[in-house]
């Protein structure tokens, strides 16, 4: 176990408005009280849709919830004539405290490339907040053998201009394209063989000062049942980026618990 305070993040991609928003965040509320839950060594985040965000927001500010938030994506200007997009900075006076940049569902379906996330990266460290960075190989590339070189690449590509400082804000979510959403989940030596080469690589670019302080999750068919074993073996894997599991209250809570 490290000294890093793991995260354990929902992802709800497109789903619950922003009623069903409010319903979720009472009854983890509620779940994680009940479990005396002690938010002693875990961080929970959700990272809602848009327009749950403010949902999301005004019940945890009123209950004053030690829960955090934050978005799945963010423009990569800061306003002005780009209909339909969302500013760092409208995210960051919401109250966000991540964003989720590149993930393999947003690299799919929009027209997001290196360069893209590049920009979305400076732009969320400039509003003040920090990107939760998805990588990970498709099925082509483990069956190539060559989906560590792959992910490590994808993460160089990206952080290669940012400085220290900006470096150690990174949180980093390992998420093997073929384990989201498949049930297929990563072994944890294969999570954790990925964690340690991204590590490797952070040391070498930054030192081991900032590879240390960096957080790095695991992503991709994660449950109750099967997060124990990936933190217990994980001693890179500091937390988890749920997609599934974490749209129930009481399997999200548990997951958070064994990470707490
Ligand atoms: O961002 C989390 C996600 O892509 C993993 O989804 O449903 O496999 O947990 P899931």
């Amino acid at each position: 176990a490290s000294k890093r305070i793991p995260i354990v993040a929902g992802n709800w991609k497109m789903n619950f408005d922003h009623l069903e928003a409010t319903y979720f965040v009472q009854k983890l509320a509620w779940t994680l009280r009940d479990a005396h839950f002690g938010f002693r060594r875990c961080e929970v985040t959700l990272m809602p849709p848009f327009t749950s965000i403010r949902s999301v927001q005004v019940l945890i500010e009123a209950d004053r919830l030690k829960i955090t938030y934050g978005a799945q994506a963010v423009s990569v200007t800061n306003q002005g004539a780009f209909t339909g997009d969302v500013s760092a900075d409208m995210l960051a006076r919401l109250g966000c405290t991540y964003v989720l940049v590149g993930h393999s569902e947003r690299r799919k379906y929009h027209p997001e490339d290196d360069a893209n996330i590049v920009d979305q990266v400076r732009a969320v460290l400039a509003a003040g907040m920090k990107p939760i960075l998805c990588v990970g190989e498709s099925f082509e590339e483990r069956r190539q053998g060559i989906e560590l070189e792959y992910a490590v690449g994808q993460v160089q590509d990206v952080i290669r201009d940012l400085n220290d400082k900006e470096a150690a804000q990174m949180v980093i979510a390992y998420e093997p394209v073929w384990a989201i959403g498949t049930g297929m989940v990563a072994t944890p030596q294969s999570a954790q063989e990925a964690a340690a080469a991204i590590r490797a690589h952070l040391g070498e670019v930054y030192g081991d000062d900032v590879a240390q302080q960096v957080r790095i999750l695991y992503g991709g068919s994660v449950n109750a049942s099967n997060a124990t074993q990936l933190m217990q073996e994980g001693r890179d894997i500091d937390g988890f980026l749920v997609g599934g599991a974490s749209l129930d209250a009481d399997e999200f809570a548990s997951i958070a618990r064994l990470t707490d």
